[in-house]
């Protein structure tokens, strides 16, 4: 199995995202969780990424506090989209494993330096303050990165929280210039993939069938974060957005991209945060990710249901 870490600010999608990790420990051997603030203030997203390991009964996967605010900016969180815990949807008991000691930025730092270069992957899936610090504190780390593959950014797609901006990358785009700047192998889940990963009601009702606590749980979130969607796009369901990382792990086959160079919009008012992807290659730049840009959505979600049936 691939040793990963999970970067993380859960969110229901995140929550989806980190089940499918714990539940394939054949293709994932899950170092530690590190939460960062993003859907919600840093508190919340430590407590919620608890929630989701008790719920999976995985109480001894280490989890770590990380950075309670981006690098240069005010914290931009989501309750209009996840709620105000940023986990609502399913009731689910307060959590009581611990918190592990240490920062999770020193995690990273001490998981990267302690193995093998090359067989450590960062999977950020909020936004890329916890990486970028990392990167800055201990330089030595990018070359020992196996790969980063990171939900954010968007560009034929847009952006979902300005016109130019995708979430994970506007709330930190100085971090996020630093990530993808460093040299380290990157793939990127943009919104041009995840808004094809949509949760349509037999999709829904297939977590919900699977009749454990987990898929009921799962059912209830989406329902719950899908709410803002169907109301606002009248699409068909939720976006499981963070969950593209993880799935890209154990099936990377049910993607497509292209190696093209990204820069990462760090000034401008109107599109700060934008994620500037080559597509056409009409630049010299070196590419520098691989920006998928196609899914195959009923393969994703066969491959999530099957998964988390066995939680
Ligand atoms: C990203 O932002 C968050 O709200 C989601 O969890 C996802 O990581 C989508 O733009
Ligand atoms: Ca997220």
């Amino acid at each position: 199995p691939r040793k990963i870490i999970i970067d993380t600010d859960p969110g229901q999608d995140d929550a989806v995202a980190i089940l499918l990790a714990l539940a394939s420990p054949e293709d994932i051997e899950v170092l530690g969780i590190t939460c960062v603030a993003g859907n919600v203030p840093l508190d919340l997203t430590v407590r919620n990424a608890r929630i989701v390991c008790e719920l999976a009964a995985k109480t001894d996967v280490k989890i770590f506090a990380g950075c309670d605010r981006p690098l240069g900016r005010e914290l931009v969180t989501a309750e209009h989209v996840h709620g105000k815990t940023g986990l609502d949807g399913p009731v689910l008991p307060e959590p009581t494993m611990p918190i592990a000691d240490g920062h999770a930025v020193d995690f990273i730092i001490d998981m990267l330096r302690e193995h093998a270069p090359g067989t450590v992957t960062l999977c950020p899936l909020g936004p890329l303050t916890n990486i970028a610090t990392a990167l800055q504190k201990a330089p030595d780390i990018a070359n020992r990165i196996a790969k980063i593959v990171l939900m954010g950014g968007g560009y034929f797609e847009g952006g979902n929280i300005t016109p130019a901006a995708e979430f994970n990358i506007y709330v930190d785009p100085q971090a996020a210039d630093i990530v993808f700047k460093s040299g380290a192998s990157i793939v990127v889940m943009p919104l041009d993939v995840t808004h094809k990963a949509l949760v349509t009601t037999a999709r829904n009702d297939a977590f919900r069938n699977i009749g454990s606590r987990v898929g009921i749980a799962v059912a209830e979130m989406t329902e719950f974060f899908e709410r803002f969607d169907k109301e606002k796009y009248g699409s068909e369901g939720a976006p499981l957005h963070d969950p593209c990382v993880t799935a890209y792990l154990i099936r990377p086959e049910l993607f497509k991209g292209r190696h093209i160079n990204v820069e990462i919009e760090t000034e401008s008012k109107l599109t700060m945060g934008m994620t500037v992807a080559d597509w056409w290659g009409v630049t010299d730049r070196v590419p520098n990710a691989t920006f998928m840009g196609d899914l195959d959505a009923d393969g994703f979600f066969t491959l999530i249901t099957e998964r988390l049936a066995r939680l």
